[in-house]
Protein backbone atom coordinates (compact mmCIF):
# COMPACT_ATOMS: atom_id res chain seq x y z
CA UNK A 1 0.00 0.00 0.00
CA UNK A 2 2.85 2.21 1.00
CA UNK A 3 3.83 1.68 -2.54
CA UNK A 4 0.82 2.79 -4.21
CA UNK A 5 0.37 5.71 -2.15
CA UNK A 6 3.55 7.07 -2.43
CA UNK A 7 4.24 6.57 -6.47
CA UNK A 8 2.26 10.10 -5.67
CA UNK A 9 5.37 11.36 -4.62
CA UNK A 10 7.16 10.85 -8.22
CA UNK A 11 4.77 14.24 -9.25
CA UNK A 12 6.91 15.72 -7.14
CA UNK A 13 4.54 18.10 -6.40
CA UNK A 14 4.88 19.16 -2.57
CA UNK A 15 1.03 19.40 -2.18
CA UNK A 16 1.04 15.52 -3.04
CA UNK A 17 3.79 14.98 -1.11
CA UNK A 18 2.11 17.28 2.01
CA UNK A 19 -1.24 14.99 1.98
CA UNK A 20 0.48 11.52 1.61
CA UNK A 21 2.23 12.50 5.04
CA UNK A 22 -0.08 13.85 6.47
CA UNK A 23 -3.49 11.83 5.52
CA UNK A 24 -1.57 8.59 4.87
CA UNK A 25 -4.76 8.14 2.38
CA UNK A 26 -4.30 4.48 1.51
CA UNK A 27 -4.07 3.10 5.54
CA UNK A 28 -6.24 3.27 8.44
CA UNK A 29 -5.28 4.09 11.39
CA UNK A 30 -5.56 0.52 12.99
CA UNK A 31 -3.31 -0.23 10.24
CA UNK A 32 -0.71 1.94 11.37
CA UNK A 33 -1.12 1.11 14.76
CA UNK A 34 -0.77 -2.20 13.78
CA UNK A 35 2.48 -2.47 11.72
CA UNK A 36 4.13 -0.78 15.04
CA UNK A 37 4.53 2.73 13.48
CA UNK A 38 4.13 6.00 15.21
CA UNK A 39 0.19 7.33 14.42
CA UNK A 40 2.10 10.58 12.79
CA UNK A 41 3.50 8.20 9.66
CA UNK A 42 6.74 10.62 10.91
CA UNK A 43 8.66 7.50 12.65
CA UNK A 44 7.91 4.60 9.54
CA UNK A 45 8.65 3.44 6.41
CA UNK A 46 6.49 5.62 4.75
CA UNK A 47 7.41 9.23 6.55
CA UNK A 48 10.92 7.91 5.83
CA UNK A 49 10.53 7.64 2.02
CA UNK A 50 9.03 11.38 1.81
CA UNK A 51 12.04 12.55 3.32
CA UNK A 52 14.25 10.73 1.32
CA UNK A 53 12.13 12.02 -1.83
CA UNK A 54 13.02 15.36 -0.45
CA UNK A 55 16.50 15.00 0.28
CA UNK A 56 17.43 13.34 -2.96
CA UNK A 57 15.79 15.92 -4.76
CA UNK A 58 17.67 18.44 -3.28
CA UNK A 59 20.46 16.59 -3.61
CA UNK A 60 19.36 15.92 -7.49
CA UNK A 61 18.75 19.72 -8.12
CA UNK A 62 21.54 21.41 -6.24
CA UNK A 63 23.92 19.59 -4.96
CA UNK A 64 27.71 19.80 -6.33
CA UNK A 65 29.20 17.42 -3.97
CA UNK A 66 32.21 19.81 -4.02
CA UNK A 67 32.80 18.99 -8.04
CA UNK A 68 33.21 23.15 -8.23
CA UNK A 69 37.06 22.16 -7.67
CA UNK A 70 37.13 20.83 -10.63
CA UNK A 71 34.68 22.82 -13.13
CA UNK A 72 35.71 26.15 -11.36
CA UNK A 73 39.20 25.45 -9.45
CA UNK A 74 40.60 23.00 -12.22
CA UNK A 75 38.80 24.17 -15.92
CA UNK A 76 37.80 27.86 -14.70
CA UNK A 77 35.10 27.83 -16.58
CA UNK A 78 33.90 30.45 -14.34
CA UNK A 79 36.23 32.77 -15.62
CA UNK A 80 34.42 32.29 -19.40
CA UNK A 81 31.24 32.42 -18.03
CA UNK A 82 31.68 35.68 -16.33
CA UNK A 83 33.88 37.21 -19.19
CA UNK A 84 36.72 39.42 -18.82
CA UNK A 85 34.18 42.78 -17.68
CA UNK A 86 33.30 41.01 -14.78
CA UNK A 87 36.96 39.25 -13.37
CA UNK A 88 36.79 36.52 -16.05
CA UNK A 89 37.96 36.06 -19.36
CA UNK A 90 37.18 36.80 -22.77
CA UNK A 91 33.68 37.92 -24.20
CA UNK A 92 31.84 35.88 -20.86
CA UNK A 93 28.92 33.92 -21.40
CA UNK A 94 24.96 35.86 -22.46
CA UNK A 95 21.86 34.35 -21.40
CA UNK A 96 20.99 34.13 -25.02
CA UNK A 97 24.41 32.32 -25.75
CA UNK A 98 23.56 30.25 -22.67
CA UNK A 99 20.07 29.18 -23.50
CA UNK A 100 21.79 28.39 -27.08
CA UNK A 101 24.45 26.18 -25.37
CA UNK A 102 20.65 24.74 -24.02
CA UNK A 103 21.47 25.23 -20.62
CA UNK A 104 17.60 25.87 -19.17
CA UNK A 105 16.13 28.69 -16.61
CA UNK A 106 13.63 27.46 -13.90
CA UNK A 107 11.34 30.16 -13.90
CA UNK A 108 10.44 29.52 -10.11
CA UNK A 109 14.08 30.77 -8.63
CA UNK A 110 13.24 34.10 -10.80
CA UNK A 111 11.27 37.05 -8.38
CA UNK A 112 7.79 38.11 -9.89
CA UNK A 113 9.81 41.77 -10.15
CA UNK A 114 12.79 40.07 -12.29
CA UNK A 115 9.77 37.89 -13.97
CA UNK A 116 7.84 41.07 -14.75
CA UNK A 117 10.92 42.89 -16.14
CA UNK A 118 11.48 40.23 -18.15
CA UNK A 119 8.18 39.88 -19.82
CA UNK A 120 8.54 43.67 -20.58
CA UNK A 121 11.73 43.59 -22.37
CA UNK A 122 13.85 45.51 -19.33
CA UNK A 123 16.30 42.65 -19.11
CA UNK A 124 19.18 42.41 -21.32
CA UNK A 125 19.68 38.71 -22.36
CA UNK A 126 22.61 39.89 -24.11
CA UNK A 127 24.83 40.61 -21.06
CA UNK A 128 26.97 38.34 -19.18
CA UNK A 129 26.14 40.24 -16.45
CA UNK A 130 22.54 38.79 -16.29
CA UNK A 131 24.09 35.62 -16.45
CA UNK A 132 25.84 36.53 -13.01
CA UNK A 133 22.43 37.70 -12.29
CA UNK A 134 20.25 34.32 -12.78
CA UNK A 135 23.35 32.01 -11.11
CA UNK A 136 23.13 34.00 -7.96
CA UNK A 137 19.40 33.31 -7.47
CA UNK A 138 20.30 29.57 -8.03
CA UNK A 139 18.15 29.20 -11.35
CA UNK A 140 20.41 28.09 -13.73
CA UNK A 141 19.36 24.43 -13.69
CA UNK A 142 22.27 21.91 -12.96
CA UNK A 143 24.28 24.98 -12.14
CA UNK A 144 25.38 26.43 -9.27
CA UNK A 145 27.74 29.95 -8.94
CA UNK A 146 29.94 30.43 -6.18
CA UNK A 147 30.36 33.90 -5.24
CA UNK A 148 32.54 36.12 -3.41
CA UNK A 149 32.04 39.70 -0.75
CA UNK A 150 31.91 41.70 -3.79
CA UNK A 151 29.68 39.48 -5.75
CA UNK A 152 32.46 38.06 -7.96
CA UNK A 153 31.69 34.80 -9.89
CA UNK A 154 34.75 32.62 -8.19
CA UNK A 155 33.66 29.15 -9.19
CA UNK A 156 30.80 26.93 -10.46
CA UNK A 157 29.49 23.73 -10.19
CA UNK A 158 27.22 20.89 -11.55
CA UNK A 159 24.22 19.17 -10.75
CA UNK A 160 22.55 15.80 -12.09
CA UNK A 161 20.30 18.07 -13.50
CA UNK A 162 21.98 19.72 -15.71
CA UNK A 163 21.60 16.71 -17.84
CA UNK A 164 18.54 15.21 -16.57
CA UNK A 165 16.35 17.81 -16.07
CA UNK A 166 14.85 20.63 -18.47
CA UNK A 167 12.08 23.12 -18.17
CA UNK A 168 8.40 23.16 -19.72
CA UNK A 169 9.46 26.22 -21.78
CA UNK A 170 6.38 28.00 -19.98
CA UNK A 171 7.64 31.50 -20.31
CA UNK A 172 9.72 30.85 -23.64
CA UNK A 173 12.39 28.58 -24.67
CA UNK A 174 14.51 27.21 -22.20
CA UNK A 175 12.54 29.41 -19.40
CA UNK A 176 10.32 27.26 -17.35
CA UNK A 177 9.19 25.16 -14.41
CA UNK A 178 11.60 22.08 -13.91
CA UNK A 179 10.93 18.60 -15.38
CA UNK A 180 13.46 16.74 -13.10
CA UNK A 181 14.12 13.25 -15.16
CA UNK A 182 13.88 14.44 -18.54
CA UNK A 183 17.02 14.17 -20.91
CA UNK A 184 17.89 17.71 -21.70
CA UNK A 185 18.89 17.09 -25.42
CA UNK A 186 19.35 20.41 -26.16
CA UNK A 187 22.50 20.87 -23.77
CA UNK A 188 26.12 21.41 -25.41
CA UNK A 189 28.14 19.86 -23.10
CA UNK A 190 30.88 19.64 -25.41
CA UNK A 191 30.81 23.10 -26.48
CA UNK A 192 30.46 24.17 -22.69
CA UNK A 193 33.54 22.18 -21.84
CA UNK A 194 35.21 23.47 -24.83
CA UNK A 195 34.88 26.78 -23.54
CA UNK A 196 36.61 26.27 -20.40
CA UNK A 197 40.04 28.50 -20.30
CA UNK A 198 42.02 25.23 -19.22
CA UNK A 199 41.61 21.99 -20.03
CA UNK A 200 45.64 20.91 -19.60
CA UNK A 201 43.99 19.02 -16.84
CA UNK A 202 41.49 16.55 -19.23
CA UNK A 203 44.81 16.68 -21.60
CA UNK A 204 46.91 15.18 -19.50
CA UNK A 205 44.61 12.63 -17.75
CA UNK A 206 43.86 11.72 -21.93
CA UNK A 207 47.44 12.15 -22.66
CA UNK A 208 46.54 13.93 -25.39
CA UNK A 209 46.54 17.91 -26.46
CA UNK A 210 44.31 20.71 -25.34
CA UNK A 211 43.38 21.10 -29.12
CA UNK A 212 42.72 17.31 -29.46
CA UNK A 213 40.19 17.69 -26.52
CA UNK A 214 38.77 20.42 -28.24
CA UNK A 215 38.37 18.67 -31.46
CA UNK A 216 37.19 15.41 -29.19
CA UNK A 217 34.36 17.27 -26.76
CA UNK A 218 33.28 19.32 -29.98
CA UNK A 219 32.27 16.81 -32.01
CA UNK A 220 29.70 15.91 -29.51
CA UNK A 221 27.20 17.68 -30.63
CA UNK A 222 23.66 18.42 -28.02
CA UNK A 223 21.94 16.27 -26.27
CA UNK A 224 25.37 14.03 -25.82
CA UNK A 225 28.16 13.14 -23.86
CA UNK A 226 30.86 10.94 -23.56
CA UNK A 227 30.97 8.71 -20.16
CA UNK A 228 33.07 6.32 -21.10
CA UNK A 229 35.66 8.87 -22.79
CA UNK A 230 37.37 9.26 -19.40
CA UNK A 231 37.75 5.65 -19.17
CA UNK A 232 39.13 4.26 -22.47
CA UNK A 233 40.21 7.20 -24.30
CA UNK A 234 38.25 6.16 -27.38
CA UNK A 235 37.22 9.46 -28.58
CA UNK A 236 35.63 8.22 -31.91
CA UNK A 237 33.71 5.28 -33.36
CA UNK A 238 35.05 3.33 -36.36
CA UNK A 239 33.46 5.30 -38.76
CA UNK A 240 35.23 8.26 -37.28
CA UNK A 241 31.47 9.64 -35.83
CA UNK A 242 31.89 10.96 -31.95
CA UNK A 243 31.64 7.68 -29.56
CA UNK A 244 29.56 10.06 -27.12
CA UNK A 245 26.24 8.70 -26.21
CA UNK A 246 22.33 10.22 -25.88
CA UNK A 247 22.08 11.64 -22.27
CA UNK A 248 19.05 9.18 -21.32
CA UNK A 249 16.28 10.16 -19.09
CA UNK A 250 16.47 9.44 -15.63
CA UNK A 251 12.52 8.84 -14.63
CA UNK A 252 10.84 5.66 -14.93
CA UNK A 253 13.70 3.56 -13.16
CA UNK A 254 12.09 1.80 -10.85
CA UNK A 255 12.16 -1.68 -10.86
CA UNK A 256 15.28 -2.17 -13.31
CA UNK A 257 18.02 -3.96 -12.92
CA UNK A 258 20.59 -2.69 -15.36
CA UNK A 259 21.39 0.63 -15.92
CA UNK A 260 23.08 3.10 -18.61
CA UNK A 261 22.54 2.08 -22.86
CA UNK A 262 25.43 -0.67 -21.85
CA UNK A 263 24.60 -1.93 -18.52
CA UNK A 264 27.35 -1.07 -16.30
CA UNK A 265 25.30 -1.62 -13.17
CA UNK A 266 22.06 -0.55 -10.77
CA UNK A 267 20.93 2.95 -10.18
CA UNK A 268 23.28 3.73 -6.67
CA UNK A 269 26.35 2.07 -8.82
CA UNK A 270 25.67 4.13 -11.57
CA UNK A 271 25.39 7.75 -9.05
CA UNK A 272 28.50 6.52 -7.36
CA UNK A 273 30.08 6.38 -10.92
CA UNK A 274 28.74 9.49 -12.15
CA UNK A 275 29.41 11.89 -9.32
CA UNK A 276 32.72 10.84 -8.61
CA UNK A 277 34.85 10.03 -12.18
CA UNK A 278 32.51 12.02 -14.26
CA UNK A 279 31.59 15.31 -12.29
CA UNK A 280 34.67 15.19 -10.30
CA UNK A 281 32.84 15.19 -7.18
CA UNK A 282 34.56 14.27 -3.80
CA UNK A 283 33.81 10.68 -2.72
CA UNK A 284 34.56 7.03 -2.76
CA UNK A 285 34.29 4.71 -5.63
CA UNK A 286 35.19 1.22 -5.93
CA UNK A 287 34.57 -0.92 -9.29
CA UNK A 288 37.76 -3.33 -9.61
CA UNK A 289 36.61 -3.81 -13.02
CA UNK A 290 38.25 -0.69 -14.08
CA UNK A 291 41.98 -1.78 -13.08
CA UNK A 292 41.90 -3.48 -16.48
CA UNK A 293 44.22 -1.72 -18.22
CA UNK A 294 43.51 -3.21 -21.32
CA UNK A 295 40.45 -2.41 -21.64
CA UNK A 296 40.25 0.81 -19.33
CA UNK A 297 43.61 2.62 -19.94
CA UNK A 298 42.94 5.74 -19.04
CA UNK A 299 40.67 4.72 -15.86
CA UNK A 300 43.82 1.59 -14.76
CA UNK A 301 46.29 4.94 -14.73
CA UNK A 302 44.27 7.30 -12.70
CA UNK A 303 43.29 4.55 -10.28
CA UNK A 304 39.31 5.09 -10.52
CA UNK A 305 38.91 1.47 -9.76
CA UNK A 306 39.46 2.94 -6.50
CA UNK A 307 38.78 6.59 -5.53
CA UNK A 308 38.86 7.60 -2.27
CA UNK A 309 38.72 11.02 -0.10
CA UNK A 310 41.51 13.00 1.33
CA UNK A 311 39.20 11.61 4.74
CA UNK A 312 36.33 10.25 5.52
CA UNK A 313 34.56 13.16 6.43
CA UNK A 314 35.39 14.59 3.17
CA UNK A 315 33.31 12.11 1.20
CA UNK A 316 30.66 14.37 0.14
CA UNK A 317 28.43 11.76 -2.13
CA UNK A 318 28.19 8.40 0.15
CA UNK A 319 25.90 9.83 2.29
CA UNK A 320 24.16 10.82 -0.37
CA UNK A 321 23.08 7.72 -2.84
CA UNK A 322 20.66 6.43 -0.26
CA UNK A 323 18.19 9.61 -0.57
CA UNK A 324 19.30 10.47 -4.30
CA UNK A 325 18.42 6.45 -5.66
CA UNK A 326 14.88 6.74 -3.71
CA UNK A 327 14.19 10.06 -5.34
CA UNK A 328 14.86 8.77 -8.62
CA UNK A 329 13.00 5.67 -8.27
CA UNK A 330 10.28 8.27 -7.44
CA UNK A 331 10.01 10.09 -11.18
CA UNK A 332 7.57 8.19 -12.57
CA UNK A 333 7.70 8.33 -16.77
CA UNK A 334 5.38 10.98 -17.86
CA UNK A 335 2.24 9.86 -19.92
CA UNK A 336 2.43 11.05 -23.37
CA UNK A 337 -0.11 13.87 -24.09
CA UNK A 338 -3.21 12.39 -25.92
CA UNK A 339 -2.82 14.90 -28.78
CA UNK A 340 0.45 12.93 -29.60
CA UNK A 341 -0.28 9.99 -31.15
CA UNK A 342 -3.13 8.34 -33.11
CA UNK A 343 -5.31 6.08 -30.20
CA UNK A 344 -6.68 3.52 -33.16
CA UNK A 345 -3.51 3.19 -34.49
CA UNK A 346 -1.51 2.81 -31.28
CA UNK A 347 -4.05 -0.15 -29.67
CA UNK A 348 -2.99 -1.90 -33.36
CA UNK A 349 0.64 -1.31 -32.41
CA UNK A 350 -0.31 -3.11 -29.15
CA UNK A 351 -1.15 -5.74 -30.26
CA UNK A 352 2.12 -6.30 -32.73
CA UNK A 353 4.27 -5.17 -29.96
CA UNK A 354 3.64 -8.78 -28.46
CA UNK A 355 2.78 -10.49 -30.93
CA UNK A 356 4.04 -10.23 -34.42
CA UNK A 357 6.88 -7.66 -34.53
CA UNK A 358 7.88 -9.88 -30.86
CA UNK A 359 8.96 -6.98 -29.06
CA UNK A 360 7.53 -7.32 -25.57
CA UNK A 361 10.15 -10.60 -25.26
CA UNK A 362 12.68 -7.84 -24.45
CA UNK A 363 10.62 -4.80 -23.75
CA UNK A 364 8.36 -6.63 -21.05
CA UNK A 365 5.42 -4.65 -19.99
CA UNK A 366 5.08 -2.43 -17.92
CA UNK A 367 9.26 -1.84 -17.40
CA UNK A 368 9.58 -1.99 -21.01
CA UNK A 369 12.56 -4.33 -20.01
CA UNK A 370 13.20 -7.29 -19.42
CA UNK A 371 12.68 -8.42 -15.21
CA UNK A 372 16.21 -9.59 -14.47
CA UNK A 373 19.08 -9.73 -16.33
CA UNK A 374 17.89 -7.07 -19.38
CA UNK A 375 21.34 -7.01 -21.19
CA UNK A 376 21.89 -8.74 -24.82
CA UNK A 377 24.49 -9.23 -27.35
CA UNK A 378 25.22 -6.59 -30.29
CA UNK A 379 23.83 -9.43 -32.80
CA UNK A 380 21.13 -10.17 -30.66
CA UNK A 381 19.50 -6.44 -31.96
CA UNK A 382 21.89 -6.57 -35.58
CA UNK A 383 23.96 -3.49 -34.81
CA UNK A 384 27.70 -3.52 -34.21
CA UNK A 385 29.44 -4.26 -30.57
CA UNK A 386 31.47 -1.02 -30.86
CA UNK A 387 29.73 0.85 -27.70
CA UNK A 388 29.21 -2.60 -25.75
CA UNK A 389 32.81 -3.33 -25.99
CA UNK A 390 33.47 -0.06 -24.23
CA UNK A 391 31.35 -1.55 -21.16
CA UNK A 392 32.61 -4.80 -18.66
CA UNK A 393 30.04 -6.68 -19.90
CA UNK A 394 30.33 -6.38 -23.36
CA UNK A 395 26.30 -6.14 -23.51
CA UNK A 396 23.91 -3.74 -24.54
CA UNK A 397 20.97 -2.84 -22.25
CA UNK A 398 17.23 -3.17 -23.01
CA UNK A 399 15.91 0.57 -22.97
CA UNK A 400 12.99 1.28 -21.14
CA UNK A 401 10.63 2.46 -23.19
CA UNK A 402 8.05 4.28 -21.24
CA UNK A 403 8.21 8.80 -21.70
CA UNK A 404 10.14 7.28 -25.12
CA UNK A 405 7.62 10.79 -26.75
CA UNK A 406 9.72 13.38 -24.27
CA UNK A 407 13.15 12.06 -26.01
CA UNK A 408 13.26 11.95 -29.64
CA UNK A 409 15.16 14.30 -30.42
CA UNK A 410 18.77 13.13 -31.02
CA UNK A 411 17.67 9.97 -32.61
CA UNK A 412 17.30 7.31 -30.98
CA UNK A 413 19.56 4.11 -29.40
CA UNK A 414 21.73 4.83 -27.69
CA UNK A 415 24.17 7.08 -30.19
CA UNK A 416 21.10 8.62 -32.54
CA UNK A 417 21.60 6.36 -34.92
CA UNK A 418 18.24 6.04 -35.73
CA UNK A 419 16.63 9.47 -36.29
CA UNK A 420 12.96 8.63 -36.08
CA UNK A 421 11.05 5.60 -34.57
CA UNK A 422 9.99 4.76 -38.51
CA UNK A 423 13.69 4.19 -38.70
CA UNK A 424 14.02 2.35 -35.92
CA UNK A 425 11.30 -0.42 -36.21
CA UNK A 426 12.24 -0.51 -39.95
CA UNK A 427 15.86 -1.73 -38.55
CA UNK A 428 14.27 -4.37 -36.72
CA UNK A 429 11.70 -5.61 -39.02
CA UNK A 430 14.96 -6.71 -41.32
CA UNK A 431 17.26 -7.37 -38.46
CA UNK A 432 14.92 -9.73 -37.07
CA UNK A 433 13.11 -10.98 -40.14
CA UNK A 434 9.63 -9.67 -38.86
CA UNK A 435 8.12 -9.07 -42.16
CA UNK A 436 5.43 -6.39 -41.35
CA UNK A 437 3.62 -4.46 -43.46
CA UNK A 438 4.32 -0.42 -43.79
CA UNK A 439 1.09 -0.15 -42.15
CA UNK A 440 1.73 -2.27 -39.33
CA UNK A 441 5.45 -0.30 -39.07
CA UNK A 442 3.01 2.98 -39.05
CA UNK A 443 0.95 1.54 -35.97
CA UNK A 444 3.89 0.27 -33.92
CA UNK A 445 5.44 3.85 -34.25
CA UNK A 446 2.04 5.20 -32.90
CA UNK A 447 1.75 2.54 -30.10
CA UNK A 448 5.67 3.43 -29.30
CA UNK A 449 4.90 7.52 -29.58
CA UNK A 450 1.74 6.76 -26.79
CA UNK A 451 3.93 4.79 -23.86
C1 LIG B 1 27.19 15.76 -18.26
C2 LIG B 1 25.88 15.15 -18.34
C3 LIG B 1 25.45 14.25 -17.22
C4 LIG B 1 25.43 14.52 -15.86
C5 LIG B 1 25.89 15.77 -15.15
C6 LIG B 1 24.86 13.36 -15.23
N1 LIG B 1 24.53 12.42 -16.17
FE1 LIG B 1 23.55 10.71 -15.84
N2 LIG B 1 23.88 10.14 -17.77
C7 LIG B 1 24.46 10.91 -18.74
C8 LIG B 1 24.73 10.08 -19.91
C9 LIG B 1 25.34 10.52 -21.22
C10 LIG B 1 24.28 8.77 -19.58
C11 LIG B 1 24.39 7.52 -20.47
C12 LIG B 1 25.72 6.86 -20.14
C13 LIG B 1 25.98 5.56 -20.86
O1 LIG B 1 25.07 4.81 -21.13
O2 LIG B 1 27.17 5.28 -21.10
C14 LIG B 1 23.72 8.86 -18.24
C15 LIG B 1 23.10 7.80 -17.58
C16 LIG B 1 22.46 7.92 -16.37
C17 LIG B 1 21.59 6.93 -15.79
C18 LIG B 1 21.15 5.64 -16.44
C19 LIG B 1 19.82 5.83 -17.12
C20 LIG B 1 19.28 4.57 -17.72
O3 LIG B 1 18.60 4.63 -18.75
O4 LIG B 1 19.54 3.50 -17.18
C21 LIG B 1 21.21 7.38 -14.56
C22 LIG B 1 20.31 6.68 -13.57
C23 LIG B 1 21.86 8.67 -14.37
N3 LIG B 1 22.60 8.97 -15.49
C24 LIG B 1 21.77 9.43 -13.22
C25 LIG B 1 22.56 10.55 -12.98
C26 LIG B 1 22.70 11.18 -11.68
C27 LIG B 1 21.99 10.76 -10.41
C28 LIG B 1 23.55 12.23 -11.85
C29 LIG B 1 24.09 13.12 -10.76
C30 LIG B 1 24.83 12.43 -9.72
C31 LIG B 1 23.91 12.26 -13.26
N4 LIG B 1 23.32 11.21 -13.90
C32 LIG B 1 24.69 13.23 -13.85
C33 LIG B 1 24.78 12.25 -18.61
C34 LIG B 1 24.90 12.91 -17.39
C1 LIG C 1 16.51 -8.97 -28.28
C2 LIG C 1 15.89 -7.95 -27.44
C3 LIG C 1 15.12 -6.84 -28.14
C4 LIG C 1 14.04 -6.97 -28.99
C5 LIG C 1 13.40 -8.23 -29.52
C6 LIG C 1 13.62 -5.62 -29.29
N1 LIG C 1 14.42 -4.72 -28.65
FE1 LIG C 1 14.24 -2.72 -28.74
N2 LIG C 1 16.01 -2.51 -27.74
C7 LIG C 1 16.78 -3.56 -27.27
C8 LIG C 1 18.06 -3.05 -26.85
C9 LIG C 1 19.20 -3.88 -26.26
C10 LIG C 1 18.05 -1.66 -27.10
C11 LIG C 1 19.18 -0.65 -26.87
C12 LIG C 1 19.90 -0.40 -28.20
C13 LIG C 1 20.86 0.76 -28.16
O1 LIG C 1 20.66 1.72 -27.42
O2 LIG C 1 21.83 0.73 -28.93
C14 LIG C 1 16.74 -1.37 -27.65
C15 LIG C 1 16.31 -0.09 -28.02
C16 LIG C 1 15.06 0.19 -28.53
C17 LIG C 1 14.58 1.52 -28.81
C18 LIG C 1 15.34 2.82 -28.62
C19 LIG C 1 14.99 3.51 -27.31
C20 LIG C 1 15.76 4.78 -27.11
O3 LIG C 1 15.48 5.45 -26.11
O4 LIG C 1 16.64 5.12 -27.90
C21 LIG C 1 13.30 1.40 -29.29
C22 LIG C 1 12.38 2.53 -29.71
C23 LIG C 1 13.00 -0.01 -29.34
N3 LIG C 1 14.09 -0.71 -28.86
C24 LIG C 1 11.82 -0.53 -29.80
C25 LIG C 1 11.67 -1.88 -30.10
C26 LIG C 1 10.59 -2.40 -30.91
C27 LIG C 1 9.49 -1.59 -31.52
C28 LIG C 1 10.81 -3.74 -31.02
C29 LIG C 1 10.00 -4.74 -31.81
C30 LIG C 1 9.97 -4.50 -33.24
C31 LIG C 1 12.00 -4.05 -30.25
N4 LIG C 1 12.50 -2.89 -29.73
C32 LIG C 1 12.54 -5.31 -30.11
C33 LIG C 1 16.39 -4.88 -27.21
C34 LIG C 1 15.36 -5.43 -27.96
Amino acid sequence: MGARMCAAIGLAASAAVVSCNLDGADRTDEEVTASGEAANHGDGAVGRAVRLVHEGRRTFRFDTFGDEAFWGGTLGLHRAIAGSDHGGVGPGVSPTTALALGLKVDLDALSRRTVRALRRGEVDLDDPATTLALLKADAVVGITGFFDDGGQLTSIGIQCALCHSTVDDAFAPGIGHRLDGWANRDLNVGAIVAAAPDLSAVATLLGVSEDTVRTVVNAWGPGKFDAELFLDGQAFRPDGKTAATLIPPAFGMAGIDGHTYTGWGSVPYWNAFVANLEMHGQGTFYDPRLADATRFPVAAAAGFDDVRPPSPEADRITGKLAALQVYQLSLDAPRAPRDRFDRAAAARGRALFAGKADCARCHVPPLYTEPGWNRHTAAEIGIDDFQARRSPDVHYRTTPLRGLWTHGKGGYYHDGRFATLNDVIAHYDQALSLGLTAAERADLSEFLKSL
